[in-house]
């Protein structure tokens, strides 16, 4: 069953705790990310935790092996139930991500999901500021594959990867979808966009909706139209 996360990207740990307090109860994650993180810091997390959401920690870490490894091992730490590294970041990355896990789950904690950006729902064919590029799907699909030969619990990918990655990775490989719009939002800076229902009929775990429900003049009412439609969907 799709699971719908809270985008909390805000400027300030006030704004962010009182957008919180008005969803609770409807959706059951709250995702931290780098606005939020760097102004508020790990607090956000225990605040949040302490509201009853389980916490996606978007940091989204690329670096050498040693820092994501330490990184990670920190996130853990702080009781995050999902944390994400960069998929391009390869192999050895990928691994010491996993080893860094693993050594900061305390006794009688649940190891939090590690996942792998594969490629940004806000690029394009042709925002990749390479040469001949390759198609953003194929892209995603191939560091799909690799993210899960190297161990992690799964992917950060368009909601139109879905079904190939779940088709090559298996359907316990979770699949999380930011670019999450309703027919009726704006798509915004994002550019590889599904609507709620398409995500979870594609086999989508986890969707990441923000200013649709952030900005919406009633945020409460627009997230459970959300879980409605991902629910009529199923
Ligand atoms: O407001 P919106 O629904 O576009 O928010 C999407 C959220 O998901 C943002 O917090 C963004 O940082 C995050 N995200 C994304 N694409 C990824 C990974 C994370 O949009 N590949």
């Amino acid at each position: 069953m799709a699971e719908l996360v809270v985008a909390l990207d805000f400027k300030d740990a006030d704004s962010a705790l009182s957008m919180a307090r008005t969803l609770r109860g409807t959706a059951p994650w709250m995702k931290v990310g780098l606005e939020l993180f760097t102004a508020e810091g790990p607090k956000m997390v225990s605040g949040l935790k302490e509201l009853g959401f389980k916490v996606f920690l978007d940091l989204k870490f690329f670096d050498i092996p040693n820092t994501v490894q330490g990184a990670v091992r920190s996130a853990v730490r702080l009781g995050a139930d999902m944390v994400n590294i960069h998929a391009l970041g390869g192999e050895r990355m990928a691994r010491a991500a996993m080893e860094g896990c693993a050594e900061g789950v305390a006794p009688g904690q649940t190891p939090p999901l590690v996942l792998a950006v594969t490629m940004l729902t806000s690029m394009a064919a042709g925002d990749l500021p390479v040469e001949s590029a390759p198609d953003p799907s194929e892209m995603a699909l191939d560091l799909a594959v690799k993210a899960k030969q190297y161990g992690l619990n799964g992917v950060v990918c368009s909601g139109l990867e879905v079904e190939r990655i779940k088709a090559a990775c298996g359907s316990s490989f979770a699949c999380l979808t930011p670019g999450i719009r309703p027919a009726s939002a704006e798509a915004g800076d994002q550019r590889r966009v599904v609507t709620p229902e398409r995500a979870v009929r594609n086999g989508s775990d986890f969707l990441v909706v923000g200013r649709p429900i952030t900005k919406a003049e009633r945020p409460e009412e627009a997230a459970r139209a959300i879980i409605e439609e991902m629910s009529r969907a199923r």
